[in-house]
């Protein structure tokens, strides 16, 4: 752990504060700032030295230190959440998620749990400077349905693991359709759906869901009912982004088709945002509406956070890629063909492009698309899928 964790730890219980200290302190790289067992005087400590971590304890009800703690956290943003309790139940649960809490720690102490904790800090910590492996959260995004999001979200996904071996999710958070896990020709037992219903979202209830297919990518899919996501929260959304963030070195998002609190909490945790758009003018007007909400949001002041993917690209269409770049005032960063023969085999099979057509016009633009953004160093070119199934039709993934 290079990075170095500073940690404000307010408790009123003097044995219990000096466990958490002494369980904090034996970490690597964390430190504590100070400790406080009034939560007004850990407030103003607080304030004053700006820990990375602010652990609090929930007394009674807990009404004052989440109301506390979600003040401290508006002029603080950058601060991490600990809230330790031992009413652990889904209501405490669902009021610490509110206040921003990062995680809820049992009490008495789990020194195993605390330690996950403060790990997945620095894993988020480390990588905001810089270190490690480059991490990204790569976005595919337009605000019109059936431009070909899922299709570039899953084959990227399967293209950059089979090209760079790095370890890579795929999160479908299109929750209205949800058509990642029938793409890849998956039947999903576990979803989004059991990690949102879970008592605490945390790493393990996120890897719990997450499923293996054949290239290596791990999936993590919608459910097949959409009453299992009713009632879904940009910020439940986020901390499940969050996670998958931390644990896998590249994630690509298909995004919902709205821009949306679920849909802003994900573009805050994008390194980059694809805005698919086809030559058409409807799909343009709706490419030129997200574009703007970009710049109003600042997501364009960082120089290639925000790509225009052109798909279904075909020198017959009425409008040429000229003018899309002079209509949208951006470049277009990548094009894919239209190969619609392909592309629908690949959808009905449940199988990706750059698995059973990699040499269709359309796969190889993906595959091209794959490596401009992450570049591959080292090509391992991963075989880890089986022997080859022969494809068959199969309805609604059950394949
Ligand atoms: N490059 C392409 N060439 C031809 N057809 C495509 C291409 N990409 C997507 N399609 C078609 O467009 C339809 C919508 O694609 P999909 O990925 O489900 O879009 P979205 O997720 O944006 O709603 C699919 O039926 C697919 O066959
Ligand atoms: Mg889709």
């Amino acid at each position: 752990m290079s990075t170095e964790l500073s940690v404000v730890l307010v408790h009123r219980n003097d044995i219990e504060r000096t466990q958490l200290r002494s369980a904090l302190e034996s970490l690597p790289g964390v430190q504590i700032a100070g400790e406080r067992s009034d939560l007004r005087a850990g407030m103003a400590l607080a304030h004053q030295v700006e820990p990375s971590i602010l652990l609090l304890e929930l007394a009674g009800g807990g009404d004052e230190a989440l109301q506390a703690a979600s003040q401290y956290r508006l002029q603080h943003p950058d601060v991490v959440l600990f809230l330790s309790t031992d009413q652990f139940n889904p209501e405490t649960l669902v009021r610490a998620m509110h206040a921003g809490a990062q995680e809820v720690l049992r009490r008495p102490l789990d020194r195993e749990a605390l330690s996950a904790a403060v790990e997945r800090v620095a894993a988020f910590a480390a990588r905001k400077h810089g270190g490690g492996t480059s991490r990204s959260v790569i976005t595919v995004f337009s605000n019109k349905g059936g431009v070909g999001v899922s299709t570039l979200a899953t084959n990227l996904a399967v293209s950059i693991r089979r090209q760079s071996g790095r370890e890579v999710a795929l999160a479908d958070f299109d929750y209205q359709s949800g058509d990642v896990a029938s793409m890849l020709g998956l039947a999903p037992a576990r979803t989004i759906g059991d990690v949102l219903s879970a008592a605490r979202i945390d790493s393990a209830s996120v890897q719990d869901v997450m499923l293996k297919h054949a290239s290596g990518v791990s999936v993590l899919s919608q459910p097949e009912q959409i009453e299992r996501v009713d009632g879904v929260m940009g910020h439940q959304v986020g901390s499940v982004l969050e996670i998958l963030g931390a644990t896998y070195e590249v994630v690509v998002v298909d995004a919902p088709h709205l821009i949306n609190d679920i849909a802003l909490e994900i573009f805050d945790r994008s390194s980059i945002i694809l805005v698919v758009a086809e030559l058409s003018l409807p799909s343009v007007r709706a490419a030129r509406r997200s574009l703007d909400i970009f710049h109003k949001l600042n997501f364009m002041t960082m120089q290639d956070r925000v790509r225009l993917v052109l798909n279904r690209a075909s020198e017959h269409s009425a409008i040429s890629r000229a003018q899309i770049e002079e209509t949208l005032g951006m470049r277009v960063f990548c094009s894919i063909a239209n190969d619609y023969a392909a592309v629908s085999q690949a959808i009905n099979l449940g199988r990706p492009l750059c698995v059973d057509s990699p040499k269709s016009r359309a796969g190889r633009d993906l595959d091209g698309l794959a490596r401009e953004l992450i570049p591959v160093e080292n090509a391992t070119w991963q075989e880890e899928e089986a022997a080859p199934r022969r494809p068959r039709l199969r309805l609604f993934g059950k394949g």
